[in-house]
């Protein structure tokens, strides 16, 4: 009797080390994709921490009608200061991720604009479209541009950190980019589109050493702002948005090798990255404002001007 259930026990042992090996490296937060059934959709029903997905009714991105802004002559300059700053620059297999070293000394701060308080940079997030035509999670009348920057920040006279504040109120400002395919592109994204052969697969990350965040933004103090979330699980509705009102541009090669990527490691490639968007959510009688004065840009007697202060998707080059 005694070897034989020595032996059934060796077998029970193997099998159970086998599944804590195999279940280890996947955690809820990998649980999630941007298409079928882990998709957006069922974002809220996979995992019950995060319900706001499919119950919320602050949600982001949103679609942005231009003839439904509201100026509000209360907002102010938005600030971000200029310093350079390094940081690591990864692939988590959900997007393109700069994130702020750790315990940085001199952060880069975010103010200003709809902001009441003072945030601290903590993230960038990248999106993308497998093609020209989708890719940014925010639209503008209805269209999506090839691509989107996402600049996070995490409110610094509240809380102690990014994770701390993602569920807490006024706890994130998130800055938004549109991307617009041009000849020449953004300077500074091309740190990032430089580097894109290290980092092919989920999990690859490299260092960057003095990155200017504010490098980045396009030349314009208008902005639109509204209240959200973030666009992935949780789905927080502790963001408020500040997308600005000029696209940045990215060429077709940047573009192109961004296509490359891949959600997976080396092993199982998986899925590329690209269409890594989450679609447009209900605004639900939520404003939108804006600091653009549509009364200031043009003489009120000479009605054509205004045609051109509206955003447009595709409308600059
Ligand atoms: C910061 O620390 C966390 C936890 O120790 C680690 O997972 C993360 O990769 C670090 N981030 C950077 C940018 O070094
Ligand atoms: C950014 O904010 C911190 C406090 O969170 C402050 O100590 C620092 O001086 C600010 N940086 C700049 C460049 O103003
Ligand atoms: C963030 O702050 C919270 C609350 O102070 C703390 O419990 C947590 O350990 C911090 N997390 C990190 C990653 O530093």
């Amino acid at each position: 009797m005694a070897p034989f259930s020595s032996v059934f026990l060796g077998v029970w042992g193997v099998f159970v080390v086998i599944l804590i090996k195999e279940s280890t490296p996947v955690s809820w937060e990998e649980w999630w994709t941007y298409d079928g059934i882990s998709g957006p959709a069922f974002w809220g029903l996979i995992n019950p921490e995060w319900w706001l997905c499919n119950k919320g009714r602050r949600q982001s991105p949103v679609n942005l009608e231009p003839t439904q802004l509201l100026f509000d002559p209360n907002l102010q300059p938005l600030h971000l200061d200029k310093h350079r700053i390094n940081g690591v620059l990864a692939n988590t297999g959900h997007s393109v991720v700069f994130a702020v070293e750790n315990d940085t000394r001199h952060p880069v701060n975010i103010s200003g604009g709809p902001l009441s308080y003072r945030y601290q940079f903590h993230e960038i997030h990248l999106h993308f479209g497998a093609d020209d035509r989708i890719g940014s999670e925010h639209t503008v009348d209805g269209h999506a541009f090839p691509a989107e920057l996402q600049i996070f920040g995490f409110n610094s006279q509240l809380y102690n950190n990014f994770s701390d504040a993602l569920h807490k109120a006024q706890g994130i400002v998130a800055v938004s980019l549109l991307l617009q395919l041009g000849d020449l592109s953004n300077p500074e994204l091309r740190t990032f589109t430089q580097q894109l052969d290290k980092i092919k697969y989920g999990g690859q990350a490299m260092e960057i050493k003095r990155f200017g965040v504010r490098e980045l933004l396009p030349d314009t103090k208008h902005y639109m702002t509204y209240d959200g979330s973030t666009t992935m699980p949780a789905c927080h509705e502790t963001t408020t948005w500040i997308i600005l009102n000029k696209p940045i541009y990215i060429t077709k090669q940047q573009l192109h090798a961004l296509r490359q990527l891949m959600q997976g490691d080396e092993k199982q490639p998986n899925a590329p990255l690209a269409n890594n968007f989450r679609p447009p959510q209900p605004l639900h009688h939520r404003p939108v404002r804006t600091n653009i004065d549509f009364n200031v840009q043009g003489p009120k007697n000479c009605p054509t001007m205004n045609r051109d202060i509206y955003y447009k998707a595709n409308s600059w080059k």
